[in-house]
């Protein structure tokens, strides 16, 4: 019998961004990241090979996916297909617990998960760094769903070493509130948004320059479990990205109205004491980075502008693992 096999992957938010490739075959970064992966949102993914099957399909939450979306897959297979030396066709079957395409990383969870099950059913046995670097080919912010916590994706030198490292447990008091001021998928995904502003943004060398220090200031503030100066650079860094993206010919931004009232008022939060920092990727969704404890009197203050099916509160989230016959529902 041809094995199912059935991971759940979780999403990640970086606090110091990826946003530009430096090799768009191999999806070889310009800079590393870092990020904290989240417990609250995340995506279940089966995959079966079967020499019986004609070709790859495809179902994401219950429905069959076209040509085009299923060939993204395919090529993405074809990978853990060379490296078993197989030509057997697939069955994908997934569910995303994260909006798809709006800016929360349904990508990152979504190649994790994949990437994980490919290995469980194929039997390659992949070790987690060397499956990070498979999972970075399907989209560059799943190298680090690979991991749970503080994750760095190292830039590396070449495609076997631009690999995930898990950095903290992130066991500390820490969490996230999210503002999901919109759900719907975006008008530039992440791929084209980054091509663009490297090709054409005269801020991109400056960006790249400054995430290089960033990244050494947030790995010293890990290891010193220091929340405010985590804080500060999170939302520094994130800025920058964006304002990279204003640079752009044709200019673009993710942001909306609503993007601006949360960042607000976290800012207002943090004069009154609170310490929370704000972070957005390629959509109009804003993390609030805080401190777990504080997180409700944080969601309290949102709630005066967002209703409460808006805010999500989450913790640090595991790396992958093989679900349990009883959690399988796709
Ligand atoms: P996001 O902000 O959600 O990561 P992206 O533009 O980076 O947005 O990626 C969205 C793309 O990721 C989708 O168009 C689809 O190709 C892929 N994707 C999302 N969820 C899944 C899934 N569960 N399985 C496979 N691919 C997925
Ligand atoms: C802003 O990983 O979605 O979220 O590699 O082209 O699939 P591809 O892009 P993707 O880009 C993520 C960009 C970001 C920042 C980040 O997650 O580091
Ligand atoms: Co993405």
């Amino acid at each position: 019998m041809p094995k199912k096999a059935y991971v759940r992957a979780h999403t990640n938010i970086a606090l110091i961004k990826y946003w530009g490739k430096r090799d768009e075959t191999d999806f070889l970064p310009m800079n590393s990241s870092l990020s904290m992966t989240l417990d609250k949102l995340y995506t279940d993914t089966m995959v079966v090979f079967d020499e019986a099957l004609p070709k790859d399909s495809f179902y994401l939450n219950g429905e069959k996916q076209g040509e085009k979306e299923t060939q993204k897959i395919s090529n993405f297979l074809d990978l853990f297909r060379e490296e078993k030396n197989t030509a057997m066709r697939a069955r994908v079957e997934s569910i995303n617990h994260v909006p798809t395409a709006a800016g929360l990383a349904s990508s990152a969870s979504a190649f994790a998960a994949l990437a994980g099950a490919a290995n469980l059913a194929l039997g390659l046995d992949l070790d987690p760094q060397r499956l990070s670097t498979f999972a970075r080919r399907g989209s560059g912010s799943a190298t680090r769903s690979i991991y749970g916590g503080f994750v760095e994706w190292d830039m590396g030198t070449c495609s076997d070493d631009s690999f995930a490292v898990p950095v903290d447990d992130a066991g500390w008091d820490i969490g996230i509130v999210i503002v999901a001021v919109n759900q719907k998928a975006k008008e530039v995904s992440s791929r084209i948004g980054m091509k663009r502003t490297v090709e054409t943004s005269p801020f991109y060398p400056a960006w790249v320059e400054s995430a290089k220090r960033d990244i050494l200031d947030i790995k010293a503030a890990i290891a010193a479990k220091d929340f405010i100066r985590l804080g500060e650079i999170t939302e520094a860094n994130g800025m920058k990205m964006h304002g990279t993206m204003l640079g752009a010919e044709p200019p673009f931004s993710y942001w909306e109205p609503d993007s601006i009232v949360a960042i607000k008022t976290a800012q207002a939060l943090r004069k009154q004491g609170i310490a929370c920092y704000v972070t957005m990727d390629a959509g109009p969704n804003v993390k609030v980075l805080c401190r777990l404890s504080q997180a409700e009197t944080i969601k309290e203050a949102l709630l005066e502008h967002f209703t409460e099916d808006k805010l999500i509160i989450t913790k640090p989230g595991k790396g992958i693992r093989e679900l349990t016959a009883a959690e399988r529902a796709v």
